[in-house]
C-alpha cells in the first residue's frame, strides 16, 4: 500500500485496543516490573528517514528487557562476523524463553539468540569483544535513537539480580560446556543491566531502524551487510516471540521482538519500524495489546512482509 495515513491508522488502533476485554498481567517474576498498570499503551512508527508518528504513551520510557537482545546480536555480528553461530543456533525453541530443558540434550548450545540462554551467550561475546557490553549497547542505542538520556534502570537490574536464579542456572550450565567465556557473575551483571535499559516506543522504533534500512545506521554508515540484516529479521520472525512465534507470524506477518516490560519491536523491511508498549502480558511473556495492535496495523495498512 503506497499512501497510508499512518497517524490516522495509529489512532484507530489505539481506540480499538482500548476496548480489548483482557489485557494480561504485568511481569511479576521481576518485582520492580510487577506494579506497572497493564492498561498503559503507546505505539510509534519510524520511517526510514527517522520521522516518527506516535499515539498514546509513545514517548514514555519503559523497561526494554528482551528487546535489547536484538541490538546485542547485531553488535556482535557487526564486530565479529558469523563465528557466533557456532555457539548459538537459529531454530525456534518451542519452549518458554527461560527454559533449561533443551540445553542438556543439545550440549550447552542454545537454540537461538533470543531465548535467555542464547542472549546470555551473545552478551558474553559482546563483553569479551568490548570490555563493557552494557556501555557499548547504550552508546549504540543513544546514537540510533538520537536520545542521549537513555540509561539503565538500576532498580530493575537489582530486582532481577535478586530474583535471577533461573538465568544464573542457565549461565552456569552453559559454562560447564565451555560456552561462556566471562565469569558468570560478570556476565549476569551485564545481562541484567542490558535488560533494564529504559526506552520509549519512539526510541526503540528509531534504534531498530537499521533493520528496515537493510543494515544502514541512522547516519547512513553501514552496521551490517544487507544479508546480515535479512538474517536478523528472519530470526526475529521465527524466534522473536519464543513459543508464540508461529502465532505472531500468523497474526502480524512481520519480524518482531518482545520484552517482558510489555514492548514489542516489529520491522517492515524497506519501509520502517514499529514499537508498541502495553505491560499486560500473556502466559508466554508477550504483550496482549501489543500483539493485537500490530495485528491491526498490518491488516489495516498491508505493510507486512507477506
Ligand atoms: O532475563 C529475563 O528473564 C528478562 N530480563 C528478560 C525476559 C524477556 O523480556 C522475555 N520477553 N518476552
Amino acid at each position: 500500500m503506497v499512501n497510508v495515513d499512518l497517524q490516522a491508522v495509529l489512532e484507530q488502533i489505539a481506540d480499538e485496543v482500548g476496548a480489548l476485554p483482557g489485557r494480561g498481567h504485568s511481569a511479576d517474576y521481576i518485582p520492580a516490573l510487577a506494579g506497572v498498570d497493564p492498561h498503559r499503551f503507546g505505539m510509534a512508527f519510524a520511517d526510514l528517514d527517522g520521522r516518527v508518528h506516535g499515539v498514546g504513551e509513545w514517548q514514555v520510557p519503559f523497561s526494554a528487557q528482551s528487546i535489547t537482545k536484538v541490538f546485542t546480536l547485531a553488535l556482535v555480528l557487526a564486530k565479529d562476523g558469523t563465528g557466533l553461530w557456532e555457539s548459538v543456533g537459529r531454530e525456534p525453541s518451542g519452549n518458554p524463553f527461560n527454559s533449561l530443558v533443551q540445553l542438556e540434550y543439545e550440549n550447552g548450545i542454545p537454540r537461538n539468540p533470543f531465548i535467555n540462554a542464547g542472549a546470555l551467550v551473545v552478551t558474553d561475546r559482546l563483553q569479551s569483544l568490548t570490555g563493557d557490553a552494557g556501555e557499548d549497547l547504550l552508546d549504540f542505542l543513544r546514537a540510533e535513537s538520537g536520545n542521549p538520556d537513555l540509561g539503565f534502570d538500576l532498580e530493575v537490574a537489582a530486582s532481577e539480580t535478586a530474583h535471577g536464579d533461573r538465568n544464573a542456572a542457565l549461565a552456569h550450565f552453559m559454562a560447564s560446556y565451555g560456552n561462556i567465556r566471562q565469569p558468570v557473575p560478570t556476565l549476569l551483571a551485564h545481562y541484567f543491566r542490558q535488560c533494564s535499559i529504559e526506552m520509549s516506543c519512539a526510541d526503540l522504533a528509531l534504534a531498530a531502524g537499521f533493520l528496515a534500512r537493510h543494515g544502514l545506521r541512522a547516519d547512513g554508515s553501514r552496521l551490517l551487510t544487507r544479508s546480515e540484516a535479512k538474517q536478523i529479521n528472519a530470526v526475529m520472525m521465527t524466534c522473536g516471540t519464543y513459543d508464540a512465534a508461529g502465532e505472531f507470524a500468523y497474526r502480524v506477518g512481520l519480524p518482531g521482538k518482545s520484552g517482558v516490560g510489555g514492548g514489542i519491536v516489529a520491522v517492515v523491511p524497506g519501509r520502517g519500524t514499529l514499537c508498541v508498549w502495553s505491560p499486560g502480558l500473556d502466559e508466554r511473556g508477550n504483550s496482549v495489546a501489543g500483539v493485537a495492535a500490530l495485528d491491526r496495523f498490518t491488516t489495516l495498512t498491508g505493510l507486512s512482509v507477506f
